[in-house]
């Protein structure tokens, strides 16, 4: 058996621990495994398809990124095509690529990957490419799987970087505000909100409503707390109006960029109370630095279970994370819509008996 694997789109921590789960479970069974450089730019652009043996991913579980690279634009079938003109063209090239990979001779892709991956894998797989989906992503929101590994680093990087803000919010009196991650879902806001005691958590699941932010702010200086610690999800919005946007969606299957919201929620904080207030925007923070041992462990887990699926000859599946277990699901049951924080969670009751304002 021949296994290729691909990382496709933004990176998260735990994507060499997957990498070292599938290649040593391959090689196990005495089975070669290949790495596609940078998503499928290694079968359809300039990099490269490498070998990937116990050598290669010796002492990368606790390595953050990925060594095969990736990039979120490069969908074989939006794949972006310069123009004489200077515009880009998105071209359909999965033929291309389901040739380039039989031509390796590949039996089976371990494709790696959060839901703009999976869902090219999933067209991959109605195309006839034996696929077997790892769900990744730090934003938590793949359906099908109680949790996407990435998801538990970005949230104790956030709440240790909640717990830094305390400190110079209480010195200063200020209001601090803090945009995490998650594109249109709020798990890694609310997560970490929680956990590093934020006064108001925003989330694009609750528009929130400035009266409500200001209130909290306002009610805890009437009772001597001079400072407020509010974490807003990049993809939250306000009542009625719309998320910020930091641009629109690039060619080749990328999507809008969200941010900003953080900086327009502190200025209208700072308007409204007159207190002082400052934002910031951890971004790719979140992306970076060496995975929690919940994540090694869930990475690894996931790497393994994919090979397993392609020893089974069950394609067309994403392993999923299942307490106690990790199992594995459809495809193309997880891909209908993201999923979001449900409101009647004991998470989001939780926030509420701790007296933190949701915004609503
Ligand atoms: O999906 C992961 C994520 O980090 C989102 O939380 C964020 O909106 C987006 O990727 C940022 O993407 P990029 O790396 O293209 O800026």
């Amino acid at each position: 058996m021949r296994i290729a694997l691909s990382t496709g789109g933004g990176d998260a921590p735990g994507l060499n621990a997957v990498i070292r789960g599938a290649v040593l479970s391959a090689v196990h069974r005495g089975w070669s495994a290949y790495g596609i450089q940078r998503g499928f730019g290694g079968l359809l652009g300039q990099d490269r398809v490498v070998a990937l043996g116990p050598d290669e991913v010796r002492g990368i579980t606790h390595v953050g990124g990925t060594i095969l690279g990736t990039t979120n634009r490069s969908s074989p079938f939006k794949w972006p095509v310069p123009q004489p003109d200077g515009t880009v063209a998105e071209v359909d090239r999965s033929d291309e690529l389901i040739a380039a990979f039989q031509a390796h001779g590949f039996d089976a892709l371990i494709m790696i990957g959060g839901d703009g991956s999976l869902n090219i894998a999933q067209r991959l797989y109605e195309k006839g490419l034996a696929v077997v989906g790892v769900p990744k992503t730090i934003d938590n929101d793949v359906g099908g799987t109680q949790q996407t590994f990435g998801f538990d680093t970005a949230v104790a990087t956030a709440t240790d970087a909640l717990d830094k803000v305390h400190s110079t919010a209480e010195s200063h009196g200020r209001v601090m505000v803090v945009e995490v991650m998650g594109r249109y879902a709020g798990w890694i806001a609310l997560n970490a909100g929680i956990s590093g005691s934020a006064d108001v958590i925003l989330m694009p699941e609750i528009p929130f409503d400035m009266d409500s932010v200001c209130r909290k702010i306002q009610e805890r200086e009437e009772r001597g707390r001079q400072f407020s610690v509010v974490v807003v999800a990049e993809g939250a919005a306000p009542r009625g109006g719309a998320r910020a946007l930091k641009g629109p969606a690039a060619a080749g299957g990328a999507m809008e960029r969200l941010g900003g919201m953080g900086e327009q929620v502190a200025r209208e904080i700072e308007r409204r109370t007159g207190k002082e207030t400052r934002s910031l925007t951890l971004g790719h923070l979140q992306r970076g630095g060496s995975p929690t041992t919940f994540d090694r462990l869930l990475a690894l887990r996931f790497g393994a279970a994919a090979v397993r699926c392609v020893a089974n000859k069950v394609f067309g599946v994403m392993v999923a994370y299942q307490p106690p277990g990790v199992g594995h699901v459809p495809l193309k049951d997880v891909l209908a819509k993201p999923k979001l924080v449900p409101l009647d969670s004991d998470t989001v009751s939780t926030a509420r008996d701790l007296g933190v304002c949701l915004g609503d």
